[in-house]
């Protein structure tokens, strides 16, 4: 499937569409702001890049992995050329104060959010998986998706489970963003307290 990674000049962005060139089940194109900043990284990474409006033309499922902060108003940017392709928000929003951090006080989810502004299905996950785990190889922790629309779930988990020997999971509907959203506050406070890259692995699976 052609996927498109909008933020991938970043630290996430760049991680996600490294792993996903490397299993090469995928056609990968990273967006950015910047169509010379894409094309740049896009050339280190092997995979094409474009502008974001430019990257989310044709493509199958869209990742939104730009800082969180500015996530929302990129979605809004791109709505109109993305139509009714399927979302993937990977963005969390974090506050962080010298007592630790915190998730974001907005009862909803920033996917829900999203999901205002966008006319294709939204889902979200992989918030707990760290962009340094994934360009440490194939993935060795859960990747949790969720979504109230069936089929563009089932596109991001299958293309999810593609990252490593962790399954892609599904979490529920879209609401349960809240939860993963704000998990991800609790995995960086034990990433920042144990100096380690926390990630997810839910028991009661049996091979
Ligand atoms: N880092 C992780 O380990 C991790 C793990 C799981 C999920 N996430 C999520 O993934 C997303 C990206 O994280 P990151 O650490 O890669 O963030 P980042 O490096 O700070 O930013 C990613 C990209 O966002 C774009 N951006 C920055 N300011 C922007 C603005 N004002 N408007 C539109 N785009 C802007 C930039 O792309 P251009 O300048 O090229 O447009 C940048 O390369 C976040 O939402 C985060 O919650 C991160």
């Amino acid at each position: 499937m052609k996927v498109a990674i909008l933020g991938g000049t970043g630290s996430f962005g760049r991680a996600l569409a490294a792993r996903l060139a490397a299993v090469g089940e995928d056609e990968i194109v990273i967006g950015s702001r910047d169509r010379e900043r894409a094309r740049e990284a896009a050339a280190e990474l092997g995979v094409a890049g474009d502008t974001n409006e430019g990257a989310v033309a044709g493509a199958d499922l869209v990742v939104l992995a730009v800082k969180a902060e500015t996530a929302l108003e990129t979605a809004r940017a791109v709505a109109h050329a993305m139509g009714e392709t399927p979302l993937l928000s990977v963005a969390t929003v974090l506050v962080f104060s010298k007592d630790g951090v915190r998730p974001d006080p907005d009862a909803r989810s920033l996917a829900e959010r999203i999901q205002d502004v966008v006319r294709g299905p939204v889902v979200a996950g992989v918030h707990s998986v760290a962009a340094a785990s994934l360009r440490g190889g194939a993935l060795d922790e859960d990747v949790l998706i969720c979504g109230d629309d069936r089929e563009a779930k089932e596109l991001a988990l299958s293309a999810m489970a593609r990252l490593g020997a962790g399954r892609a999971l599904d979490a529920g509907p879209l609401a349960n963003a809240r939860t993963l959203e704000g998990m991800t506050a609790v995995i960086v406070n034990l990433n920042r307290r144990y100096k380690v890259h926390a990630g997810v692995r839910i028991s009661g699976f049996h091979e």
